[in-house]
C-alpha cells in the first residue's frame, strides 16, 4: 500500500478551498464541537446518553457494551425495544400522527401522503398478515420491491413482529434473488407485480418466480404488491395479493420487544471474490446510530425539515437513511420511485422545488452525472428550500463537491461527505454541519464515539501526510454483527488483517491537517514505478479540468513499469456540442494529450494516463458503481470479464469498439 515517504504523496493534496460554516447556519446546528469532548472523555458512556435520548426502551438496558467475545459485539445487551415503535407508534403517540412520514412520487407522476397515523395504521395491518401467513418472531422475509411506500412498509412489519427482513434490490436477477433467500433461508418473499422505471413498467414478479423455480428453497408464500397492474403469473396456494391479505388485517397489533441484540436485518454485499456476505445487523445499537447521525450529520430539525435520500431501499443506505434513521428521528421525507432523467432532465430539481426539500442525501456518481448535463437544467427550478447537502457511495473529486454546493446548494449550503459502508450499518466519518470547515474532497473527521485511524502495511499508524489502510479500532454501536452463517468469513474478512481491529478495506490517507481522506477500495490502488497511486485522485484530477465530466482510471499491467494509468473520460455536455458534432479522432487525441499534461500537472508525471479514451458511457452497477474490472480488462486487451452485474450491458461493446478505433494518446 501507499508509501508515506513517497514522494508522490507528497504532491496529491493542494486542496486549499475552506467552507467555513455560515454563522446563521451555526447558530441553529444540532451538533456542537463540545460533543467530541464528551464522547473522548468517555465514548461509552458518550453511545449511552446517544441511546437513551434518540430511542424508547420497553426494558431499559444496564450494560453498554460486552466486548469479550470479540468481535462478536453486544451492545446494550440487556435492554429490549421494538424498532417499528420507535420509527411509527411513538411519534403517533407523542401527538404527531397528522404530520406527514412519506411524501411518495411515483415515476408517473401519481403521489401518495402518508402520515405517521397511516404509517402507524399500514405497517399494523401487514405485521397482521405476515403472522397469517405463518412468519413470526425471528424468521427471515425476503423483500424484493420497487421504491414504493410498501417496502418501508415490509420492513417495519417485520421489525414489528421481530422478523429479520433481508431486502434484496430489485434490479438484481432472479439468479442473484434464489442465492439470497437460500442463504437467509427466507420463508416470505415479498413482492410487487413490477414498478415504473424510465417511463415503463418494468416486471419483478417473474424473476421471484424463476428464483423458486430452482427449488430448494423453504419460501412458502408469496406476498405481491400491485403497482403496475401488469399481468402475473400465480401460484395457487403460493401468492397471496397484498391489498387482499394486508387489506383484510387488523390494524390492531401490539409491537413484540426484542433484545437489544436480536437481528433487524441481513443485507448481502459483493466481496472481492465468492458468494455475496450476508452482513448481520442488530436493533438496538444500530438504531442508535443511524438516529444519532441522522440527527446530527443532516442537521435534522423534524418540525420544518423536507429531508430527501435518492438511495434505494435495496442498500444500505436506503436502510438507515430512508427506513429507519429518518422515522426513529420523527422526520417528513421524499420517497421517488423513478430515475432522474424520466421524463426528463430536470425530474430531480422538480421534486425538491415541489416538496420544499430542505436536506438532499445523494451519491458522487449522481452529482456528476448531473454536471454533464450541464447548470442549465437545474438552474431553471427554485432549490432555495435546500439548507444541507449529503454525499454518500464513493470519495467525491473536489471539483464535483466544489459544484454540488455552488449550483445545487445555491453557493449557500454545508456538504457533508460521509465515508461508511453495509458493514458500519451508519455514518462513521463525515463533518459536522455547523462545526466543521468543510473541506472538498475530503470526508475528514470521525464522528463523535467513533475512533478511526490509517495503519501502514506492517499495522503502524501513519502520521499528518502519510497514508495506508484505513482501519477502526474501537468497537461502534451500529457494527456488523457478523456474515449470515459463516462467523469464520466474518473473522477472516473483517478482523484478520490487523487482528483485533476493523479492516474495512479502503485506502486513505492523513493532510497535514490531519483530516482523512479515502482513496478508493485498497484493490483500486495502483502502483507505477513503485509508486502508489490512487484512482481516485487521477480521476479527481481529470474531473477537474473544464472538459472532464466524468472519469474512470485503472491500473493496467505494463512490462516497464508495472502497472499503467489507463483512464475512461466522459466530456462535458457543452464541450461535445462546442466541437464539430462528428469528432474526429484527431480531436479526441488533442483533447487526451491536453488531459494528460493536466494530470501531470496536478498530481505529478507519475500519475500522468499511458492512456486516455473518450467514451460516451462508463459500465455502472445498478447501484452506480463504476466497475473498474471490466475497464481493466479493456486496457489489458483482454476477453471482457462478466458483464451480467452492469445496469447496461451494451456500454462494454461501445467502449471496446473505441478502443480498437485508437482514439488514445500514449507517449
Ligand atoms: C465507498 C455505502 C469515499 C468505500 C454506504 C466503502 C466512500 C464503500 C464513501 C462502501 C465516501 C462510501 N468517500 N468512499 N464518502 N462512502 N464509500 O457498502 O469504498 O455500498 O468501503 O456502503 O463505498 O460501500 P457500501
Amino acid at each position: 500500500m501507499t508509501d508515506p515517504s513517497s514522494p508522490a504523496l507528497e504532491n496529491l493534496l493542494h486542496e486549499e478551498r475552506r467552507f467555513p460554516p455560515s454563522p446563521e447556519f451555526a447558530a441553529q446546528a444540532n451538533a456542537t464541537a463540545v460533543m467530541y469532548d464528551e464522547a473522548a472523555a468517555d465514548r461509552l458512556e458518550f453511545w449511552a446518553t446517544q441511546a437513551r435520548e434518540l430511542l424508547t426502551w420497553s426494558t431499559p438496558f444496564t450494560e453498554t457494551l460486552d466486548w469479550s467475545n470479540a468481535p462478536f459485539a453486544r451492545w446494550f445487551g440487556d435492554g429490549r425495544l421494538n424498532a417499528a415503535y420507535n420509527a411509527v407508534d411513538r411519534h403517533v403517540e407523542a401527538g404527531h400522527g397528522d404530520r406527514v412520514a412519506i411524501h411518495f412520487e411515483g415515476e408517473p407522476g401519481d403521489t401518495r401522503t402518508i402520515t405517521y397515523a397511516d404509517l402507524q395504521r399500514e405497517v399494523s395491518k401487514t405485521a397482521n398478515a405476515l403472522g397469517e401467513l405463518g412468519v413470526s418472531t425471528g424468521d427471515r422475509v425476503a423483500i424484493y420491491l420497487p421504491m414504493i411506500p410498501e417496502a418501508a412498509i415490509a420492513m417495519l412489519a417485520c421489525a414489528r413482529i421481530g422478523a429479520t427482513h433481508s431486502v434484496v434490490f430489485g434490479g438484481f436477477s432472479a439468479e442473484a434473488l434464489h442465492s439470497r433467500i437460500t442463504d437467509a433461508e427466507a420463508t416470505l418473499v415479498i413482492t410487487a407485480d413490477g414498478g415504473h422505471r424510465r417511463g415503463k413498467p418494468s416486471a419483478l414478479k417473474p424473476a421471484v418466480d424463476e428464483a423458486l423455480s430452482k427449488g430448494d428453497t423453504p419460501v412458502k408464500h408469496v406476498l405481491v404488491v400491485r403497482r403496475t397492474g401488469q399481468d402475473v403469473e400465480w401460484t395457487e396456494g403460493r401468492d397471496v395479493w397484498w391489498h387482499d391479505v394486508v387489506g383484510a388485517a387488523s390494524e390492531e397489533h401490539e409491537p413484540v420487544a426484542v433484545e437489544a441484540e436480536h437481528p433487524l436485518f441481513i443485507l448481502y454485499t459483493s466481496g472481492t471474490t465468492g458468494k455475496p456476505k450476508g452482513i448481520l445487523h442488530t436493533t438496538g445499537g444500530y438504531l442508535t446510530q443511524s438516529a444519532f447521525t441522522h440527527k446530527y450529520v443532516f442537521d435534522l430539525k423534524p418540525e420544518s425539515d423536507v429531508y430527501w435520500c435518492t438511495a434505494d431501499v435495496g442498500w444500505v443506505t436506503g436502510h438507515s437513511y430512508i427506513v429507519y434513521g429518518p422515522l426513529v428521528n420523527g422526520a417528513t421525507q421524499v420517497m421517488y420511485e423513478g430515475t432522474p432523467d424520466t421524463p426528463d432532465k430536470g425530474r430531480w430539481w422538480d421534486i425538491v422545488q415541489k416538496y420544499g426539500v430542505t436536506i438532499l442525501y445523494t451519491a458522487p456518481t449522481a452529482i456528476r452525472t448531473v454536471m454533464k448535463w450541464g447548470e442549465a437544467i437545474p438552474n431553471g427550478y427554485d432549490l432555495s428550500s435546500l439548507r444541507l447537502l449529503g454525499s454518500v457511495g464513493e470519495p467525491i473529486n473536489p471539483e464535483a463537491w466544489v459544484w454540488y454546493r455552488r449550483v445545487i446548494g445555491g453557493d449557500r449550503t454545508p456538504v457533508v461527505d460521509t465515508w461508511w459502508q453495509t458493514e458500519t450499518g451508519a455514518i462513521m466519518i463525515s463533518p459536522l454541519p455547523g462545526v466543521t470547515a468543510a473541506k472538498p474532497g475530503s470526508a475528514q473527521t470521525p464522528l463523535p464515539g467513533i475512533s478511526a485511524s490509517v495503519w501502514d502495511d506492517t499495522g503502524a499508524p501513519v502520521g499528518p501526510g502519510g497514508g495506508g489502510y484505513l482501519v477502526l479500532d474501537e468497537p461502534w454501536p451500529s457494527m456488523l454483527r457478523g456474515i449470515w452463517g459463516d462467523d469464520e468469513r466474518f473473522k477472516e474478512t473483517y478482523w484478520s488483517r490487523f487482528p483485533g481491529v476493523y479492516f474495512a478495506g479502503d485506502g486513505a490517507k492523513y493532510d497535514e491537517d490531519g483530516d482523512i481522506w479515502l482513496l478508493g477500495r485498497v484493490d483500486d490502488v495502483m502502483n507505477v514505478s513503485g509508486h502508489r497511486l490512487s484512482t481516485t485522485e487521477i480521476e479527481s484530477a481529470l474531473v477537474s479540468h473544464p472538459y472532464v465530466a466524468e472519469a474512470a482510471v485503472v491500473g493496467a499491467s505494463d512490462d516497464t513499469t508495472g502497472q499503467a494509468v489507463v483512464a475512461f473520460v466522459i466530456l462535458r455536455g457543452d464541450v461535445i456540442e462546442a466541437a464539430d458534432a462528428t469528432a474526429s479522432e484527431e480531436d479526441n487525441a488533442a483533447i487526451a494529450a491536453e488531459l494528460r499534461n493536466h494530470v501531470a500537472k496536478e498530481i505529478g508525471p507519475i500519475a500522468k494516463p499511458r492512456s486516455i479514451l473518450v467514451v460516451n458511457e462508463l459500465p455502472k452497477t445498478r447501484s452506480g458503481k463504476i466497475m473498474r474490472r471490466l475497464l481493466r480488462d479493456v486496457a489489458e486487451n483482454r476477453p471482457v470479464g462478466d458483464v451480467t452485474t452492469l445496469a447496461d450491458s451494451s456500454v462494454m461493446n461501445l467502449i471496446q469498439a473505441g478502443m480498437s478505433g485508437g482514439s488514445t494518446s500514449e507517449d
